[in-house]
């Protein structure tokens, strides 16, 4: 069965826990897809993992269109978000309708908005044209220059109670499931159990209803100091860089291609 938008609002409603994680490209997402993970983010963490950007900022809606349409032929039942980058829906309205179709167009299901009060309006009106979005609070990558880098938020009261408004004014405003990203346990949960919509955690404590994670991070792939909160579940790195090393000794040695893996 396919996941769509009301299976999350079911499992809101049931306490069933859910798993997100980024792909960014067709095998990936077979591999994510055969492991049924039932949400797939094509983020825009992949001006870091797979674009070698310092931050997820130059990343184009092209870019993520592109990355999209590969995942989509990989994974046909997951429910598929398509991250809407820096650019894309800060000018307005009528761009980010135009950019969030042209991810609809290129096989997403859903888009991912960052920030609220201005964000909370675009949501409302890609809504209103059949465009389900996921919001996103709380340490947004795409604010790192307005918060002077990338620091845990809402920590002091006054802090915690503006995301929990920004949380509650994207689920006014017709999202149908938020990200509460880079913020204390205690206020994950609270935001948690007053909405009636999933929120999806990273960087956020056990309390959310789902939780996400950069597929390179979960599987070991990142060469950088990984944050607190990443559990890697492989070691895909090391072995890559085994693998690669081995091909290139054997390469060296004429041990590589030897007469099984040769035509007669
Ligand atoms: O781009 C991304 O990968 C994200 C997740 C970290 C939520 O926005």
């Amino acid at each position: 069965m396919p996941v769509t938008i009301h299976t999350l609002r079911e499992w809101k409603r049931t306490g069933q826990r859910f798993a997100m994680l980024t792909a960014y490209d067709y095998t990936t997402a077979r591999i994510l897809a055969a492991a049924e993970i039932p949400v797939i983010l094509v983020g825009d963490s992949m001006g870091n993992v797979m674009l070698g950007y310092g931050s997820t900022l130059p990343v184009d809606v092209e870019d993520i269109a592109h990355h999209a349409r590969a995942v989509a032929r990989g994974a046909p039942d997951q429910l598929l978000v398509g991250d809407m980058p820096f650019g894309s829906y800060q000018c307005g309205t009528d761009l980010a309708l135009r950019n969030a179709a042209l991810l609809l167009k290129s096989g997403m299901h859903t888009v991912k908005l960052e920030g609220a009060g201005f964000a909370a309006d675009i949501t409302a009106a890609l809504v209103e044209r059949g465009i389900p979005v996921m919001g996103h609070v709380g340490l947004t990558p795409q604010f790192s220059n307005a918060f002077g880098g990338f620091r845990v938020q809402g920590k002091q009261e006054q802090a915690a109670q503006r995301i929990r408004d920004e949380a509650r004014s994207l689920e006014q405003a017709g999202a149908y499931a938020v990200v509460l990203e880079g913020i204390p346990r205690d206020l994950a949960r609270t935001i948690t159990g007053e909405l009636g919509i999933p929120t999806i955690g990273i960087g956020a404590g056990p309390d959310c209803d789902g939780q996400v994670l950069v597929v390179h991070d979960m599987l070991g792939l990142t060469q950088d100091p990984m944050p607190k909160f990443v559990r890697s579940y492989g070691d895909l790195g090391r072995q890559a860089l085994e693998a690669a090393r081995a091909f290139a000794h054997d390469v060296r040695e004429g041990a590589f291609p030897d007469d099984a893996h040769s035509y007669h």
